[in-house]
């Protein structure tokens, strides 16, 4: 069922499932099915990536089944992430092959293309009612040393996955966060028709006259 809290309302209308996913720190201990599972990683999977390298791999750890790799990528979380995410039935941990297969150059473009396979992810996620919530405080130092990650690969972001959960569960600062409006910066603001404007032209512009 797709999660309806705290929906994300812009004036111009996008993809229902798009508006849907957000990043919840409330985690139900409901396990994700299997195919659930192999359903998300299916849609990483279908990002386009430069070249074709598909430079995305992922390492997970579910509390259910994999309970050491779980406390492992945990553990590499800054302590303001672990408080909430130790609750999430699965954790994961995004990773970018940072050198092409087929010349062994650098792929400038690796963390891009697993940002995007990442995001499909997300999407993929909230189509079967299921969240992800994306972290960058986390140490990939430690995860380097806890999964043996080779040095041509980096970690590139961690994450939370699993179905909603009730916000009074959490304590007290982020349960309000949890239910705190979302809003994004209008389009005029981040898209640029034409020419590149400066920020004070555009804002002149946009005043009421
Ligand atoms: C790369 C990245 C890093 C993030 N790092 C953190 C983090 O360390 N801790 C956290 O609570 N949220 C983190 N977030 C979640 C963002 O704060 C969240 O996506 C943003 O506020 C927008 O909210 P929404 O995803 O619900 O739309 C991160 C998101 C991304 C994409």
């Amino acid at each position: 069922m797709a999660d309806s809290t705290n929906v994300l309302a812009l004036e111009t209308p996008i993809l229902p499932v798009l508006a849907q996913r957000r990043s919840p720190r409330a985690y139900s201990p409901q396990p994700v099915p299997p195919e659930a599972l192999r359903q998300v990683f299916a849609a990483a999977s279908s990002a386009a990536s430069c070249f074709g390298e598909q430079p995305w791999r992922y390492l997970v750890g579910a509390q259910a089944t994999s309970p050491e790799a779980f406390a492992g990528i945990l553990a590499s979380m800054g302590e303001f992430n672990q408080v909430w995410a130790k609750n999430a039935p699965v954790l994961g941990v995004s990773i970018a092959k940072l050198t092409f297969s087929h010349d062994g150059n650098p792929n400038a473009w690796a963390r891009h293309d697993v940002g995007q396979a990442t995001a499909t992810l997300a999407i993929q996620a909230t189509e079967l009612g299921l969240q992800v919530h994306q972290m960058a405080g986390f140490s990939p130092d430690k995860l380097r040393a806890a999964f043996s990650i080779p040095a041509d690969y980096e970690p590139v972001a961690v994450f939370t996955l699993g179905y909603p959960g009730d916000p009074a569960s959490l304590p007290d600062g982020l349960r309000e966060k949890e239910l705190a409006p979302r809003t994004r910066k209008p389009l005029a603001e981040f898209l640029f028709e034409g020419a590149w404007p400066g920020l004070a032209e555009e804002r002149y512009d946009q005043a009421p006259v």
